[in-house]
């Protein structure tokens, strides 16, 4: 709950008018440390190779067409119209925009940026004298102007120099300016507003490091925001106090508060580190929001990435779900430790993490076509179907496993839009005064940077996560340093002291010794005149299945790279509602047995080959036939009464050492993210040796 007691040091301080009385001491103006890495102006990295056709379909399937046919977004009251009301939230259409705006630049797509432009300047047309942005039916419904600043800053950051550019900073500092005067008056942050408020803090930020840039005036504005943000701070939920409470839950919740409510936690991983900008301690704020995710994890954490809230925090059993707005927002979250951590280390852990989640909670709570989603994914299910009254999850409804439209609730039609965007604009950060480009995250991707190392054209060419080759094509005038993280699996084995030989390095076309620098590799790229760019950096790998034994509920899971694996069930889908254009609501069930384990002695294991195929125009396809990646598993069977249904969903894991019902069977596993349904979290069973087959 907010924190009221807390809230007092700033209410009656002078919010908007900062400058001191003559006479008055002198108060130093408040201050915003850089990030250690910084944010690449967004437009500046664009999607290539699979992830240019998965945003492509992205672009093409729901996040241009909400705006035709869904009322939230279609008839927005953001614009005047009757929909986006619900909740008395007005957020379905400043989450959309969260997602399209970054989306419509990153893809450079004509009819997405009119479409992103008329919305936008259709709020800001409808400003109020005061600065009010969108309805106004509750003083203190400040949340769905969240999303929307968030998508008014990225809007700001891709335009060029100029009017446009200038009235969105404009309107985003008088809302701000509005928004003092309404706390100073006596509303108070409460609800999502309050839980959410970092997400808000960022996006001041944001507008205040655009202040500065033109330096003729902005002094006494940006003095103004910050003091908001202080506010802001402290009227909001003190998210460091319940990360690190033996309050905190260990196990899926009962009584739920808006504390243990999923997206509130996922947005609340970035407290710490949006927070250490302005309170100095990069340090300790990385420490916070680094507290909050590995908690999350160790008591929430499931094998796609992800910790598990089917609404509220719900414990490791593998069919317990998450929310795919979870996923989205946890996501940013990351990415932002990343960008603040006072370490290479802590920048890669938080990477690590981001990247477990970007190729296997996300893609695994959409359809391949980009036109539904679950309210809800599970590492095991083995059904998602509409109206199931008995189901496993508590809290949600029972349409929330189906793969629809807006299943149960309407927030993730509207806010998964963020995700791939987002993951895009965070692939590459800078240290300009390192002269160095952070590789972040491996993805196909592009990028410009005409102001640094004299120009900078790089193209990243690879494949991964379904190749082992990365190549950087680069152009650059003069040197500079490339730091490139290695994904956790390469790291184990490119560890201090240990054989190299899964990684290999070339310099322009010269072999090196692959060494780490705290998680990364690193080489200062000699400049190239030339017109026509060079390879100058390869980097190869190998990949092979490896299974990781999970906590006790979880038995052991099987990943290849950065990829889980899931049992392939063999999905049949069946259409339960039409929307407009493709939009439509769906019943997924298998068709095959799944109820198989891995064997306890994980050495024994046998996998086939791995069988990689390029991803196509639709990357994730759920088909054994179509998908990136498929390799035979030799799988112990289970009996059904040792391993029943409860709730619709397969029940708690067979304990270890659990006998096989029969001779191993070879089945096969598909990635997590081209599966609707899958088994991911094995049980760990009993075989008789002399019954294994080895593929290898
Ligand atoms: C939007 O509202 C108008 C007028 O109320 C209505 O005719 C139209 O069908 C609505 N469109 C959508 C997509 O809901
Ligand atoms: C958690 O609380 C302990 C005890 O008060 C404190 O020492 C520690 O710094 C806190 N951790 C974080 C990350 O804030
Ligand atoms: C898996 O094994 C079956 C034979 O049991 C074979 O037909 C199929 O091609 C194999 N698939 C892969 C991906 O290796």
């Amino acid at each position: 709950m907010p924190s009221a007691a807390r809230a007092v040091l700033l209410v009656a301080a002078p919010v908007v008018a900062a400058s001191p009385l003559p006479g008055q001491a002198h108060v130093p103006p408040r201050t915003l440390q850089p990030a250690r890495w910084h944010r690449l102006r967004l437009g500046t990295v664009r999607p290539e190779g699979w992830l240019l056709s998965q945003v492509q379909l992205q672009a093409a399937a729901l996040t241009s067409h909400l705006p035709l046919f869904w009322p939230n977004v279609a008839n927005t009251s953001w614009l005047g119209g009757p929909a986006d009301n619900d909740g008395g939230l007005h957020e379905s259409t400043p989450y959309w925009l969260n997602g399209a705006t970054p989306l419509a630049f990153q893809l450079g797509d004509p009819a997405l940026l009119a479409l992103v432009r008329q919305y936008i300047d259709g709020v800001l047309v409808r400003q109020t004298s005061e600065g009010w942005l969108g309805p106004d039916s509750d003083h203190g419904d400040f949340w769905s102007r969240y999303p929307f600043l968030l998508a008014l800053a990225q809007y700001h950051e891709a335009l060029p120099h100029g009017a446009e550019r200038q009235r969105a900073l404009d309107a985003a500092v008088r809302f701000l300016g509005t928004m003092a005067r309404r706390l100073q008056g006596g509303v108070k942050l409460r609800s999502w507003s309050a839980s959410r408020s970092h997400d808000l803090i960022w996006a001041i930020h944001y507008f205040v490091d655009a202040l500065a840039v033109p330096a003729a005036g902005g002094g006494e504005d940006r003095n103004s925001l910050l003091a908001l943000a202080e506010l802001i701070h402290e009227q909001g939920f003190d998210w460091g106090a319940w990360f690190n409470s033996s309050a905190f839950p260990r196990a899926a919740v009962e009584d739920t508060t808006d504390f243990t409510h999923g997206v509130n936690n996922a947005q609340a991983i970035k407290h710490g580190a949006v927070w250490a900008r302005q309170g100095g301690d990069a340090a300790g704020g990385t420490a916070k929001s680094w507290l909050a995710w590995e908690v999350l994890m160790r008591y929430h954490g499931q094998p796609n990435g992800i910790f598990s809230a089917d609404e509220h925090l719900a414990g490791q059993m593998p069919s317990r779900g998450t929310e795919l707005c979870v996923v989205v927002e946890a996501m940013w979250s990351l990415a932002l430790v990343a960008q603040v951590a006072p370490t290479n280390s802590q920048a890669t852990r938080a990477l690590d993490a981001l990247e477990n989640v970007a190729f296997n909670a996300l893609p695994g709570s959409l359809s391949d076509d980009l036109w539904s989603h679950p309210y809800l994914q599970f590492a095991n299910s083995v059904q998602a179907v509409h109206d199931e009254v008995d189901h496993v999850w508590t809290h949600d409804g029972p349409d929330s496993a189906m793969y629809g439209l807006a299943p149960n609730y309407e927030c993730c039609t509207a806010n998964f839009h963020q995700g791939y965007p987002k993951l895009i604009s965070h692939l590459f950060f800078m240290m300009p005064t390192e002269k160095a480009l952070v590789s972040a995250v491996w993805a196909p991707s592009t990028v410009s940077l005409p102001d640094f190392a004299g120009g900078l054209e790089l193209d990243l060419r690879t494949r991964y996560p379904f190749g082992m080759i990365a190549e950087y094509l680069i152009k650059n005038a003069e040197d500079f340093k490339l730091r490139v993280r290695l994904p956790s699996f390469l790291r184990e084995v490119a560890g201090p002291g240990v054989g190299l030989d899964t990684v290999r390095v070339w310099l322009e076309d010269h072999e090196q010794i692959v060494e780490l620098y705290d998680g990364f590799l690193e080489y200062t790229i000699p400049p190239w005149p030339e017109a026509k760019p060079r390879v100058a950096l390869r980097i190869e790998w190998a990949a092979a299945p490896k299974v990781r034994q999970g906590p006790r509920e979880q038995g052991a899971s099987v990943f290849v790279g950065p990829l889980l694996l899931g049992l392939d069930l063999g999905e049949q889908a069946c259409k339960v509602q039409q929307y407009s254009f493709a939009a439509a609501d769906w019943d997924t069930t298998a068709t095959a047995p799944w109820r198989y384990g891995l064997r306890l002695d994980a050495a024994g294991q046998g996998f086939g080959p791995l069988a990689w195929r390029e991803p196509g125009p639709r990357p994730h396809r759920h088909r054994a036939d179509a998908c990136p990646l498929a390799v035979n598993a030799t799988l112990l069977r289970v009996l059904e009464q040792v391993w029943p249904m409860v709730h619709g969903a397969p029940g708690p894991l067979p304990t270890p050492g659990t006998a096989a019902a029969g001779p191993p069977e070879t089945r096969l596993l598909l990635p997590y993210a081209c599966s609707t349904i899958r088994i991911a979290a094995f049980p760990l069973l009993n075989g008789q040796p002399q019954n294994v087959i080895q593929l290898v």
